[in-house]
Parts: structure tokens; sequence; C-alpha cells
């Protein structure tokens, strides 16, 4: 039988991406999302590509009875909680809707989940949870306090509280930290295509070189970097999908069973990340090769609430789990180009 996974937030970006690996994998898929950085419209993409709607719940974490309907209909094995909002800048402006949205209606789904005995949950955290005092490359054994921004400040707080309920209320858990996910679905019906103006790098690049946006502001070139600009570790969006998937694997109670004398909580981190990195410019260049044409650009502040140099060391993932990204910066740029100039 079908393993069922209640995924929250799952038609936004990232997630939106995973489904065909979700199936391959044999999982059945039960969506929760408030369609506040999503539509339905994605929805009808994914269809296209598994020729079947999962079942989709349009449901804001905030709502509890909403959300405890969906817990009486199925009995789940996992949560995979990818809800929440994202955009640095936004929760500096915005602090105390980040700390509703992403903490306290977080809580409320912790809540479901412990009344319904569902204890198992892949939780998607991010970079932002280290401080700008840790020096990359970061690993996971490095402190997280005291971060940049509100957003980041969300992330950190959700992990300790998903620490707690591993040590006193038995909930297995993966906190999986990624930075910069980018790139579009081989198949082409999904794809990160914000009608908007973009925060990101990635999507921004593509709209200057399909003559959408005129030019990209580069946000300063004064750090002490390769040349100036800031650095990142750019992640395959498959590659982050297939991740997940090990870690799922991982985290399924018998599988590995608990070893005699092993601590008898279950919480694992992983950083999931290339562990290569490059800088504004560079991307902007290796952009160019692939589009066959100049990107447009000017240098420009620096961005509030942002960190300089971001990049980790995946090693434990690869030791532990088995991961290893496999997609190449070059490979990734193609497949976003071939949607972009479509
Ligand atoms: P996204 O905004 O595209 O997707 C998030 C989804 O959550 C959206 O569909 C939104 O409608 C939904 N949502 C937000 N608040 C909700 C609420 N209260 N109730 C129900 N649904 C709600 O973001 P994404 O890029 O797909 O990111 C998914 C997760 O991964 C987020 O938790 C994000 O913080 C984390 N993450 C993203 C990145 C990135 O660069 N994209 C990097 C690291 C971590
Ligand atoms: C990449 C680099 C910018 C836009 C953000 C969030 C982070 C994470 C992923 C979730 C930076 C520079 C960008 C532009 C630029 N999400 N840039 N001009 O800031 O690394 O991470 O997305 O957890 O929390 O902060 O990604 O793509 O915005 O920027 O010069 O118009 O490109 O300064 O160095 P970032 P990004």
């Amino acid at each position: 039988m079908k393993k069922i996974i209640l995924i929250t937030g799952w038609i936004g970006y990232i997630w939106s991406h995973s489904v065909v690996a979700f199936e391959q994998a044999w999982y059945k898929i039960v969506i929760v999302d408030n369609l506040s950085n999503s539509s339905l419209e994605t929805l009808e993409n994914i269809e296209k590509i598994i020729w079947y709607k999962p079942d989709f719940f349009e449901v804001d974490l905030r709502d509890k009875n909403k959300l405890e309907k969906v817990f009486e209909k199925y009995n789940f094995d996992w949560v995979i909680h990818f809800a929440g909002l994202k955009a640095v800048w936004e929760s500096c402006e915005k602090a105390e809707l980040y700390f509703d949205n992403n903490i306290n209606w977080s809580n409320i789904l912790f809540w479901l989940m412990k009344k319904y005995w569902v204890k198992n949950i892949v939780f998607s955290s991010s970079a932002t949870v280290f401080t700008s005092d840790n020096k990359s490359p970061l690993d996971e054994s490095m402190q997280t306090w005291n971060c940049s921004n509100p957003y980041g400040t969300t992330k950190f707080l959700i992990e300790n509280i998903l620490k707690d309920l591993a040590k006193f209320s038995w909930f297995r858990v993966m906190n999986l930290r990624y930075f910069n996910p980018i790139w579009a679905h081989s198949s082409w019906f999904l794809w990160e295509d914000p009608e908007w103006i973009p925060n990101n790098l990635m999507p921004f690049i593509f709209k200057v070189a399909t003559w959408e946006l005129r030019e990209l502001k580069v946000f300063g070139n004064d750090y002490n970097t390769i040349d100036g600009t800031w650095v990142r570790d750019y992640i395959d969006v498959v590659d982050l999908i297939n991740w997940h998937l090990k870690a799922y694997e991982k985290l399924s109670p018998l599988n590995p069973p608990l070893q005699e004398g092993e601590k008898k909580w279950f919480f694992k981190t992983y950083n999931l990340w290339v562990g290569k990195w490059k800088s504004v410019l560079e991307m902007i260049k290796a952009t160019e090769k692939i589009v066959w044409k100049k990107i447009p650009y000017k240098i420009v502040d620096r961005r509030e609430g942002d960190l300089d140099e971001v990049y980790c060391n995946p090693e434990k993932a690869k030791k532990e789990l088995g991961w290893e990204a496999v997609i190449s910066l070059e490979e990734s740029l193609e497949n976003s180009w071939r949607f972009y100039n479509k």
C-alpha cells in the first residue's frame, strides 16, 4: 500500500518539481496550501505530468478546524513541511507577519500531528539560520543563532521547536537546510517564472536575457570575494528533490532501526548543497555562454538583510545519506534557458 504523505505548501516553486520523483517512489500525496504564493494553474500543470490531480486542499495553516478535517480523513505516515513565507527583504519589513505565518501557524500543524500520532516530519529549513559570523564553507556543527533577518529567525526557531518535539514528544525529524535552488523542470510545465519582478538572481538574469527586463542590478561589488560580488552555492532543484527522497528513506522508523546506545530521539540536520560556489559575476558569465548574448548589468548598493558569502561543506550528506549533486551548472542553465527562450 502506498504511504500517505501530507505536504504543506507543496505547489510552491520547489515542491511542484518533485511530483514525478514522489510518484516514482510510490507515495500518495495530499497537499495543503493557502495559495498565498502559488496558483491552481501549477496544480493543473502537475496533472499534465502525472495524469491525475493529487488530493489538494486549500487550507491556511492558521485554520485549525479545516486542517484537522484533513488529518481526520487520512492516515498520514509523514508530513513534509514546506509552507512558509520566504522573502528576506519582506521579512525585514513585516517581521510580525513572518513570525505568525512561519512559527505560530506551523505550531498548529505540530499540535495536530501530535494529536493524530503522525510523528515523522521533514522540514524545509534554510542557510539563513547561520549567523554572518560563521565563515563558509558552512557545516552542520556550526552555531546557528542571531540570524541576520527575521525570515532566518523563523527557521532557526522552528528547528529548535522541532528538536524539542523530537526530545519530548517522540517526533522523528529530518531538518534539511538549503539556500539557492534554481532552474526549470525538464518537462517544462514547471518552472520558476514569477510574473512580477523577481527577487532572486537567476530568474532576473533570464528575464534580462529575454529582454523582458532591461538590466540586472548587482547588489554590491566591494566584498572580500573573488571579484567583489557575493558568493553562493547554487543547486539544481532536481538534485535537491532527489536528496529529499533519500532523507525520507532514512526517516522511516524501520530504516535504520535504532542501534543500542543510540539516542532515543531522532533529529537530524543536513545541509543540502553542492559544495561549489559562484559569484554573481561568474553566474552572469556562465549564463552568457549558454544564451549567447551579453547580460547588461549595473553595480548598485548592497541589499539589506543578506549574508555575504554562503556556501557549504556537503560531506555529511554524502557520508550518511549517500547523496551527491550530479547536475552540472551548465546543464541546469541550459534547461532553464530552453524554457525561458521557448
Ligand atoms: P514558495 O513560496 O514557492 O512555496 C511556499 C508555499 O507555501 C506557497 O505555495 C504558499 O502559498 C504556501 N504557504 C505559505 N504560507 C502558508 C500558510 N500559512 N498556509 C498554507 N500554505 C502556505 O516557496 P519555495 O521556494 O517552494 O520554498 C518552500 C520552502 O522551502 C519554504 O519553507 C522556504 O522557506 C524553504 N526554502 C526555500 C528556498 C528557496 O530559495 N526557494 C531556500 C531554502 C529554503
Ligand atoms: C543571489 C545573489 C544577491 C538579485 C535568497 C534568500 C534565501 C534563500 C534563497 C530561502 C546574492 C545577488 C540577486 C539581483 C543581485 N531562500 N543578486 N541582484 O539572497 O542568496 O538567497 O534565496 O531560504 O533565504 O535570501 O538569493 O537569488 O536573491 O541572490 O546582485 O537582482 O545574487 O546579492 O548575492 P540569496 P538571490
